[in-house]
């Protein structure tokens, strides 16, 4: 085993993502970008159960992980000779799955003689509005909403996170699966509910909009949709009003989002606002976040829609950019660790 830091001879960089139900593979250059991206999804797998099955997923990254490298190395046009470094998912994540993408990088990385190098997943969210065609400048404000987080940060350079305030129940991705579930749509229930939403008015049910005024940044979700299955509940609902409940919750997540993060903006001083994460596809989030900005003078960036679900693309750019940065750190030298509970403020 290896005690020096390893030197990072290449700039070709590999990028693993395994901390749920997709396995990603990406290859970024220093300097220049993402050359290719593989994804396989395990929607189909998991749909039966209702959700994810951990141990479903940890089998099926294994039987995923070489067919999508070799893929990916073939699109880039590129070979294994030519990597430089090996960036994976840490944490946070499911720790069997980020188990099989660590072992694999890890193994690899060794083979190779390269560096593995460990990223934390939302970091890879964070940042993957800037693999977008017209990306983002530093600082920003981020909006971090996916199935396990829901978090605003001040975003000044790679590594320089600072939290500015996060859901303190259920995160709005979850509650949008929750509620889902409740009102009998299938897994996965973001899609879903905001298809079916697409379909109903808001404003028809009135729902509460969670800690709107609180005067912080913070964020509560989970009474949201213990108020849709009260709703539910009363003896005058009937199933065709379903797509209006819908509706109405999906305003009621979106008003929220949207005033914290243009109070986060406010706050900091800031104009431009990132969203990243799986709720970053929805499209009445991204209708209001880019029409009240507009009127604030400010500017909000989205993820190309491929790269806000979990992918391996933003994970081998995030280590792409920590190198550019110099931030990659020593690498794990063969002494790693997964970490399925990770605070992003504990990254430098
Ligand atoms: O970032 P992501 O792929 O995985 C995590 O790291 O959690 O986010 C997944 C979450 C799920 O909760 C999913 O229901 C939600 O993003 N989601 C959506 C939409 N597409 C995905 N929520 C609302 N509207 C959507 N269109
Ligand atoms: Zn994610």
């Amino acid at each position: 085993m290896q005690h020096m830091k390893q030197e990072i001879k290449r700039t070709l960089v590999l990028g693993v993502e395994s901390s749920c139900d997709e396995t990603g593979i990406g290859l970024a250059e220093v300097g220049r970008g993402l050359l290719a991206h593989r994804l396989f999804s395990q929607i189909d797998l998991h749909a039966a159960y209702g959700g994810v099955v951990p141990e479903l997923a940890s089998r099926d990254h294994v039987r995923r992980v070489v067919p999508l490298l070799r893929e990916a190395l073939a699109a880039a046009g590129c070979g294994l000779q030519d990597l430089g470094a090996v960036g994976y998912t840490t944490g946070p994540g499911l720790a069997g799955a980020l188990l099989v993408g660590a072992s694999f990088a890890e193994a690899l990385a060794f083979s190779l003689d390269i560096p593995a190098i460990p990223i934390h997943h939302l970091e890879g969210h964070l940042l993957s509005p800037m693999l977008s065609q017209d990306p983002p400048e530093f600082p920003f404000v981020a909006l971090l909403v996916s199935g396990g987080h829901t978090q605003l940060m001040r975003v000044g350079g790679v590594g320089d996170y600072e939290l500015l305030g996060e859901s303190v129940d259920d995160a709005a991705g979850e509650a949008f699966d929750k509620t889902a579930k409740l009102i009998g749509l299938g897994y996965p229930g973001g899609p879903a509910l905001s298809r079916l939403a697409a379909t109903g008015v808001p404003g028809r049910f009135k729902l509460p909009r969670p800690m709107i005024h609180s005067g912080d940044l913070m964020f509560s979700f989970s009474g949201l949709k213990t108020a849709v299955l009260t709703a539910t509940r009363q003896p005058e609902f009937d199933a065709s009003q379903t797509a209006d409940l819908a509706a109405e919750f999906q305003a009621a997540v979106v008003d929220v989002l949207c005033a914290k993060a243009l109070a986060a903006l406010k706050q900091t001083g800031l104009s431009r606002l990132v969203v990243a994460g799986g709720v970053g596809a929805n499209a009445s989030l991204r209708e209001v976040l880019k029409r009240e900005t507009a009127r604030r003078r400010a500017r909000v960036y989205f993820p190309e829609l491929e790269y806000c679900s979990d992918n391996g693309a933003m994970i081998a750019f995030a280590c792409a950019m920590r190198i550019q940065a110099g931030k990659q750190g020593a690498g794990t030298q063969g002494a790693f660790a997964i970490r399925p509970r990770w605070p992003l403020s504990e990254i430098a």
